[in-house]
């Protein structure tokens, strides 16, 4: 059994106790990235951290808090998912198709259902309780075309106080007539979304063509407009994600140097873009997305089920041209909710990227941590606010149980150092290993209850 609450209406101040795990920096560019507390302390007020540290320098000031003490437990910043679609829950694991075939069989019909308030409403509910189960308490997602679909997910999420990112998404063609919008309606029904949801609570809103296919040089004008309208808008989309979809987007842009180009001529590469995929770019595009801060999201367990192809990790994380990067499920092309199962298929991904290149150090158990963290909020410009665990930020924090299965417990048990168990977590562990979700400081998930 377990259960999920209304965390704006249950107590936001607390003491929580465990091994803390959280980073300061990059581990792609620093040794110096790290901060843990073996037995730590975060004291939280009002949903806010305001001291973390070692819990016999700090237990002098807990006061009259309660304390959550979880020993054996490793204590984390909640999960970010940079890329998502809430409304493709229920196609997980749809059968043997490419991209295109993939969007034209299952998602698009899948989608169309988003019209009616009833179906979008359970569906965003659903997908909400998920991710909480799943220590996931920041996504960035995709939605329908209809308004309607959107005001469902930010509902669900205002009510479990989440700090999400959402978008109405924009597609103007090649696509079934029932889902199409026009330039001027996806104008005026984001502007009308954005003023009504942009910044109440914790939520805001993304600007979001589907992808270049999709949408008419108009629709992409119009989506540019948006964020010069708002720069505080953030901007959603698919980028190279199969060589087919890259054809495509040749064909119909053909005065476009690249894809990317075809976003940048509407205004849509900038801080706070966030890029899904990323697999099929050269190296100009690359150096564009790294000049202009813009982000990429990595979706492995997506670009594994669809075939899309090895997002070159080493090649985004350049020193010299260095990628925001976080890590996205993609639901329903990916197949976890879970940021732990996704990030052991990141490392397989990585490694076997190292080894047809001859290089032989995938990514390991910090760096995967740090992307489905602090890096997916750097990637999401929202590291002000989440993302680690200190002082001044939102306690959005996990609990993860290093002892969740007989076979993990006897597998931790030989682990040397923390580097080694994270590293075990990400390849053993899924929601199971979740005990606890903590949203702005509320317990809004317990695994044991
Ligand atoms: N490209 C355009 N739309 C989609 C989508 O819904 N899922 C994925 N994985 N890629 C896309
Ligand atoms: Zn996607």
């Amino acid at each position: 059994m377990s259960f999920t609450r209304d965390t704006r209406t249950v107590e936001n101040s607390r003491a929580i106790r465990g091994h803390i795990v959280t980073f300061k920096a990059d581990p792609f560019f620093t040794d110096d990235f790290l901060v843990e507390y073996s037995d730590g302390l975060v004291i939280i007020k009002d949903g806010k951290v305001s001291e973390v540290g070692d819990y016999q320098a700090l237990k002098g000031k807990i006061g009259d808090l309660k304390v959550d003490s979880y020993p054996d437990k490793i204590i984390s910043a909640g999960f970010v998912d940079s890329h998502i679609h809430y409304s493709q829950t229920e196609i997980i694991a749809a059968f043997g198709k490419h991209l295109i075939d993939w969007l034209n069989d299952y998602t698009f019909p899948c989608e169309m259902q988003f019209k009616e308030n009833e179906h979008a409403n359970e569906v965003a509910s659903i997908f909400c309780d998920e991710l909480l189960r799943n220590g996931t308490t920041t996504s960035m997602t995709f939605t329908a075309t209809y308004p309607e679909s959107v005001d469902a997910i930010f509902e669900a999420a205002h009510q479990r106080n989440m700090r999400i990112i959402a978008g109405k998404v924009l597609m103007d063609r090649n696509a079934p007539e029932g889902l199409l919008d026009t330039a001027e309606t996806a104008y005026s029904d984001s502007k009308a979304l954005a003023e009504k949801w942009h910044g109440t609570g914790r939520l805001h809103y993304a600007v979001t063509p589907r992808f270049a296919p999709t949408s008419t040089p108009a629709e992409l004008e119009a989506a540019g407009q948006l964020l010069k309208d708002d720069p505080s808008l953030w901007m959603h989309t698919h980028l190279a994600e199969q060589i087919p979809e890259c054809h495509w987007v040749a064909q119909l842009f053909p005065k476009a140097r690249n894809y990317l180009d075809v976003y940048d001529k509407a205004g849509l590469v900038r801080e706070r873009s966030m890029f899904a995929h990323c697999i099929h770019l050269d190296m100009q595009e690359r150096i564009l997305m790294s000049e202009r801060g813009a982000a990429a999201a990595h979706c492995p367990t997506s670009n594994l089920f669809l075939g899309s192809g090895l997002f070159p990790m080493d090649i985004a994380k350049n020193p010299k041209h260095p990628t925001r990067v976080g890590l996205g499920t993609d639901i329903g092309a990916g197949t976890q909710f879970s940021q732990l199962s996704t990030m052991g298929e990141a490392y397989k991904v990585s490694n076997l990227l190292s080894m047809a290149n001859g290089k032989r150090t995938p990514i390991n158990g910090m760096h995967l941590f740090f992307l489905a963290t602090l890096g997916g909020a750097e990637a999401m410009y929202l590291d002000d606010k989440i993302g680690s665990i200190a002082a001044g930020k939102e306690a959005d924090i996990i609990v993860l149980d290093p002892e969740a299965t007989d076979l993990l417990k006897f597998r931790s048990s030989r682990c040397t150092d923390t580097e080694e168990q994270l590293f075990v977590l990400a390849t053993m562990g899924d929601e199971t290993t979740v005990a606890a979700t903590y949203i702005n400081g509320a317990l809004a998930y317990e695994r044991d209850q």
